[in-house]
């Protein structure tokens, strides 16, 4: 495979970045500096690639954290609304890369993308009590510290037409008016939405912070993405 692919492939930037690092000489094959983009590299080539000096993780298996952007389906095709995947780099494109859940259409914030299903099976899974956290902006009266007391034994979700749900005790701190933050550990459908609404407050914005150990990077604006570290991917598994 051309080294360009490898890199661009394996998430050290887009085919054009990649070029760069190559044509700037930061890259090694084998010991050697490699400029040429269309050098062909080799299985056994795959263990012995740098940049900058430091191995490469030249894997099959792409890691990405997207800041969800508003207005925007968490779904990689959609033939009417924008979605997750009109934000993937076209060399990502053929890759299989997949939203591991979901967040609603006008929810913002940490979303990992990957192509690798065991590790999106298992955070998806009921199974799966590391802590979400919300920042949540909502219409109708102030939480009080009976509302925190409340989230903290667990709400009883009683929706019309829907079965009584016992939820998990959740964390709820109060900020500025109208504001709060919520710190979950399961993932039910709209669950935020769900247990504002049987407290008589509506959710009018909704921006996740953290899933798990996983966070957005500084300044890191709606819709942009960075690949996970080697520590990332550990941190994660390890959730
Ligand atoms: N809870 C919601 O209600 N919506 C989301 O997008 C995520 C959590």
């Amino acid at each position: 495979m051309r080294i360009d692919k490898v890199l661009a492939n394996s998430g050290y930037g887009t085919r054009t970045q990649v070029k760069e690092f190559l044509r700037s000489g930061r890259v090694c094959v084998n010991g050697n500096i490699v400029r040429d983009p269309g050098f062909s590299v080799f299985d056994n080539d795959l263990e012995n690639i740098t940049l900058d000096g430091s191995p490469i993780r030249a894997s099959s298996f792409l890691y990405f954290c997207l800041n969800k952007p508003d207005s925007c389906l968490t779904a990689m095709t959609d033939d009417r609304l924008p979605c997750v995947g009109d934000l993937i780099p076209p060399e990502l494109q053929t890759k299989k890369i997949s939203p591991v859940g979901r967040l609603d259409y006008h929810t913002t914030g940490v979303l990992l993308l990957t192509n690798d299903g065991e590790l999106s099976h298992r955070l998806t899974s009921p199974k799966w009590h590391k802590e979400k956290i919300y920042l949540v902006t909502y219409e109708g009266e102030e939480l009080t510290e009976e509302d925190v007391l409340a989230f903290s034994k667990g709400l009883t979700l009683m929706e019309p037409g829907h079965a009584v749900e016992k939820l998990k005790p959740a964390k709820l701190e109060l900020l500025h008016k109208n504001q709060c933050r919520l710190i979950l550990t399961e993932g039910k459908t709209h669950q935020v939405k769900r247990m504002l609404a049987s407290r008589n407050r509506q959710v009018v914005a909704l921006h996740r912070e953290q899933m798990g150990s996983l966070t957005l990077h500084e300044g890191q604006q709606p819709g942009e993405m960075y690949a996970l570290s080697d520590e990332d991917i550990r941190k994660l598994k390890e959730d």
